[in-house]
C-alpha cells in the first residue's frame, strides 16, 4: 500500500477541509511524532495541530515528566499523561502500556479537563498494562538523586525511575491489578520500598499521600481500562489511523541519549512499537521535531549549551522554563550532530521545526555542524559527549531579522528564513514538512 505524505498544499494545518484528511486517512499506517532533541520540543502544540488526520492519538512511554502544551482561542493546557488529541474532533485517546501512570497527578490533570468541558471518559481508554507510580517511588526518586550527590540527574520527581526499575526487575503494580488481589500487591510493593527507603537512610512518612493514592485508584475505574494492544490492533484493521506522541526526546533515551543523565524510558520510534503493541512493520511516517536552537532541563552534557547573554535572551524570548517543574531551561545553539544521529534511530522521513520566531530578530544564527574531539573533527555523534572533551565546530548564518509571528504561508518567509531552512534539509538530509512561528495552534506553517 503506497503510502500518502502530509497534504502538500495546505499552508494552515487547522484549516484542512474534510475530503482532504480523508484521502490522506485511506493509506494510514501508525505514525509517531518524537522529539529530537532533550525534549520540550513543542511536541504538544503539534500533536493536537495533526490531529484532525488521525482517528486515534496514543501515548506510548514515560509519564508526568512530560509537560506538554498547547495553546489555541486565548486558553493554554499543560498535559503531563494524558495524550494531546483530546481537544479535536472526539478522536479516541490512548495511553499505552509503555507509560508509566501517577493515579493522584492523572486525577488532577482530568478532573481539570473535565471541568473545562471535555468529556474524557468518553475520549480516553488506558492500557491496562500502564505501569502505577506508587508514592513510594515519588520517595525512591528523591531518595536516589540525594544519593547520588553532585552527581544527580537532576530528574522531575515524579517517580519515574523507580518504577521502570520495578518494571524491569519484575516488581511493577499494573494499572489491570486494581482488580486482581491489588491491596495485598500494592502493600507488598510499599513495604518492599519502605524497606529500601530505610536501608538509604530515610524514614519515610506518606499515609497522606497514600490515602490520596488510594482514592485516586478508584477514581480511574471510571474510566475504560482495556487490553490497548488488542485495541490499538483492531482499529488498525479497521483501516483506522493512529498518531503516536513521544514524550521527552531521542538525547534522553534510555539507551541511546546522554546516559546516565536521562530518563528511563525507551523514548524513540521503537518505544511506540513496544509501547503500544504495534508491530514495526506498521509504522509509516515518523515526524521529527527539533526546535531552531536547543534547550535542555536538567543537569548532564550539553555541548552547544550557551552560558552567555545570548543563552539567557533565547531563554528570555522563549520563555524556556520547565512546563513540569518551573525550572530554568538551559538554552544553546542547534546541534546538528546530535540532530543527524536522532534521525538516523529514528528514521525519521519529515521533519519539524519549531520556534524559529524566537530567532527572529537576530544579527546571526549559528549551527553546530560537527565537533573536535582532542583536535579532530567527529561528525558522528560519538559515545560520550562530556564537555570538556568536546568542541563544537560552528557555521554562522545570517538572520531573517523579521517577525514571522503572524505569517499564513511559507511565500511570506524572508529569503535568510528559506535558506537557513535550505541549510538544515541539506545537512539533515531530511525534508522540513512544517515550520511553528509561535505557540498558538494557528501559528502553524505546512510546507508546500
Ligand atoms: P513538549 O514537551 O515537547 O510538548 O513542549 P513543551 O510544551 O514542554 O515546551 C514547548 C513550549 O514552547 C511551550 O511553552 C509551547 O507553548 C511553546 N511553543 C511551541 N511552539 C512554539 C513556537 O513555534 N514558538 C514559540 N515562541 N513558542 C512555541
Ligand atoms: P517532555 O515530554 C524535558 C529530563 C529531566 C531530567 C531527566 C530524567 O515535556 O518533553 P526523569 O524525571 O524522567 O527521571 O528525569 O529527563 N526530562 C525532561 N526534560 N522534557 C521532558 O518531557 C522531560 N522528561 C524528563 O529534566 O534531566
Ligand atoms: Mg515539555
Amino acid at each position: 500500500m503506497e503510502y500518502v505524505r502530509l497534504a502538500p498544499a495546505v499552508t494552515n494545518a487547522t484549516k484542512l477541509k474534510e475530503t482532504e484528511n480523508k484521502t490522506i486517512l485511506n493509506n494510514m499506517k501508525v505514525d509517531v511524532l518524537l522529539g529530537l532533541q532533550w525534549g520540550d520540543e513543542g511536541k504538544g502544540k503539534v500533536v493536537d495541530v495533526l490531529t484532525p488526520r488521525y482517528d486515534v492519538v496514543a501515548r506510548f512511554q514515560g509519564g508526568p515528566n512530560a509537560g506538554h502544551t498547547l495553546e489555541f482561542e486565548g486558553k493554554k493546557y499543560v498535559l503531563r499523561s494524558i495524550p494531546s488529541g483530546i481537544f479535536q474532533h472526539g478522536q479516541t485517546n490512548i495511553i499505552g502500556n509503555g507509560v508509566v501512570l501517577d493515579p493522584v497527578l492523572f486525577r488532577e490533570e482530568a478532573e481539570s479537563l473535565e471541568k473545562s468541558g471535555v468529556d474524557l471518559k468518553k475520549i480516553l481508554k488506558l492500557s491496562k498494562k500502564i505501569h502505577l507510580i506508587m508514592p513510594t517511588h515519588r520517595l525512591l526518586d528523591a531518595a536516589n538523586e540525594k544519593a547520588k550527590g553532585g552527581a544527580k540527574i537532576g530528574t522531575t520527581g515524579k517517580g519515574i525511575g523507580p518504577t521502570y526499575t520495578d518494571k524491569i526487575s519484575r516488581n511493577g503494580l499494573r494499572l489491570g491489578d486494581v482488580y486482581h488481589n491489588f491491596d495485598k500487591k500494592y502493600a507488598a510493593a510499599r513495604d518492599r520500598h519502605v524497606a529500601m527507603l530505610r536501608s538509604m537512610g530515610e524514614e519515610p512518612e506518606f499515609s497522606e499521600l497514600e490515602q490520596k493514592w488510594l482514592s485516586a485508584i478508584e477514581y480511574i475505574k471510571g474510566y475504560d481500562i482495556v487490553d490497548s494492544e488488542h485495541l490499538v490492533n483492531k482499529l488498525l484493521a479497521d483501516g483506522k489511523s493512529v498518531l503516536c506522541e513521544g514524550a521527552q526526546g531521542t538525547m534522553l533515551d534510555v539507551d541511546f541519549g546522554s546516559y546516565p543523565f536521562v530518563t528511563s524510558s525507551n523514548t524513540i520510534c521503537a518505544g511506540a512499537c513496544s509501547g503500544l503493541g504495534v508491530a514495526p512493520n506498521k509504522i509509516g511516517e515518523v515526524f521529527g521535531i527539533f526546535k531552531a536552537y536547543c534547550t535542555r532541563v536538567g543537569a548532564g552534557p550539553f555541548p552547544t549549551e550557551l552560558f552567555d547573554e545570548t543563552g539567557k535572551l533565547i531563554r528570555d524570548l522563549g520563555h524556556e522554563y520547565g512546563a513540569v517543574t518551573g525550572r530554568e531551561r538551559r538554552c544553546g545553539w542547534i546541534d546538528l550532530v546530535a540532530l543527524r544521529y536522532a534521525i538516523m534511530i529514528n528514521g525519521v522521513t519529515q521533519l519539524i521545526m519549531m520556534k524559529s520566531d524566537v530567532l527572529d530578530g537576530f544579527d546571526e544564527i549559528k549551527a553546530c555542524v560537527a565537533y573536535e574531539i582532542n583536535g579532530e573533527r567527529v561528525e558522528d555523534f560519538p559515545f560520550s559527549i562530556e564537555e570538556d572533551e568536546i568542541k563544537p565546530v560552528y557555521v554562522t548564518l545570517p538572520g531573517w531579522k523579521t517577525d514571522m509571528t503572524a505569517m499564513k504561508s511559507e511565500d511570506e518567509f524572508p529569503q535568510q528564513f528559506k535558506d537557513y531552512i535550505a541549510f538544515l534539509e541539506k545537512e539533515l538530509k531530511t525534508p522540513i514538512t512544517i515550520v511553528s512561528i509561535g505557540p498558538d495552534r494557528e501559528q502553524t506553517i505546512i510546507r508546500k
